[in-house]
């Protein structure tokens, strides 16, 4: 059903039009997806459902969005190699963008759409406080606050789908920026959802990276794995940099996409003990990430004397994105 609607632009072979590589000059051609506008029919049909069952979210098979979602996967596994992961870390890692407080690009994010997501057409506005919220609810404890404020920044690093030259962002495709996260350079593994599609990705075929180390040592540890660019590794790296926020913060904003990792306990040949260690945290995170996408939400401004204080306790300068 899938190939029938898009065989239009993709041939016998899975083949799209700019093929494995994501040089800037793809990067517009391509994409059936958009970043800045809602899909209307979504919008108007699925509010917010709080009775809405922990098993009904993460559904890739029947959930109203669908075609949106698979054709999301396609382009992802499809185009997303170690050569484009190495070049979006080169253009995206240096952090010459623009200069923003996280609180304003909290309020600036608020026009990007997930294309990856099933579950909700929240915005993202709401979807960080939301996960914040659960985060807070899970682990109400002061000395958990930075767990709180990781649930609220978690996903900013989507704002490089924005096409906003003013702020230095060039509106990556969605496939560079959102969906499951998996290492790139080794064989790609069954645990991912819409595997399948991996086929038609050069890596495949490539003998450096198709074998089940591929570049990389057994329990090397995943900080010597290159992880799929998008927003996680993006937002990592920023907090890495800039931020005062713990190991665990770390791990959760790095590798909260990894769900063949923390959800279907993949790639563990990859994994050091500290990885392990971490990895109940990434779980923990999980859940409020996930999870706390029905319930009802507040405003920014009404959790703003609560997370504003925290945001400048661990983030003590604007951040250069
Ligand atoms: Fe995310
Ligand atoms: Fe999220």
């Amino acid at each position: 059903m899938e190939e029938k609607n898009h065989h239009h632009h993709s041939n016998k072979h899975g083949e799209h039009s700019n093929g494995g590589t994501c040089k800037a000059k793809d990067k517009d051609s391509d994409c059936t997806t958009t970043t800045t506008t809602n899909d209307t029919n979504d919008t108007n049909d699925l509010t917010i459902d709080p009775e809405k069952k922990t098993q009904d979210f993460r559904n890739y098979n029947n959930s109203r969005r669908q075609e949106t979602v698979n054709n999301f996967y396609k382009e992802l596994r499809t185009k997303m190699t170690f050569e484009c992961t190495m070049e979006k870390r080169e253009e995206h890692l240096q952090f010459n963008k623009c200069v923003m407080t996280p609180w304003d690009m909290l309020h600036y994010l608020d026009q990007v759409v997930d294309d990856s997501d099933p579950d909700t057409s929240l915005t993202q506005i709401q979807h960080a406080i939301q996960t914040g919220e659960a985060a807070r609810a899970l682990y109400p404890g002061p000395e958990y606050d930075w767990f709180h404020v990781t649930g609220l920044i978690h996903d900013l690093g989507k704002i490089l789908a924005v096409n906003d030259k003013s702020k230095g962002l060039t509106g990556e495709p969605q496939w560079c920026v959102v969906g499951d996260t998996f290492p790139v350079g080794c064989q790609f593994n069954e645990t991912n959802i819409f595997y399948e599609y991996f086929e038609n990705n050069p890596d495949t075929k490539n003998k450096t990276y198709n074998t089940f180390y591929g570049v990389y040592e057994p329990k090397c540890g995943l900080n010597n794995v290159f992880m799929s660019w998008g927003h996680d590794e993006y937002m990592y790296q920023i907090a890495k940099a800039q931020s005062k926020l713990p190991e665990e913060a770390l791990y959760m904003l790095r590798y909260h996409s990894f769900y063949p990792w923390h959800n279907k306990h993949g790639y563990m040949h990859l994994c050091s003990d500290r990885d392990l260690e971490q990895l109940k945290w990434v779980k923990t995170f999980q859940k409020c990430d996930l999870y706390s996408k029905s319930h009802e939400c507040p405003t920014l401004e009404d959790v703003a004397d609560y997370y504003k204080p925290l945001l400048d306790k661990y983030f003590p300068n604007p951040i250069r994105w």
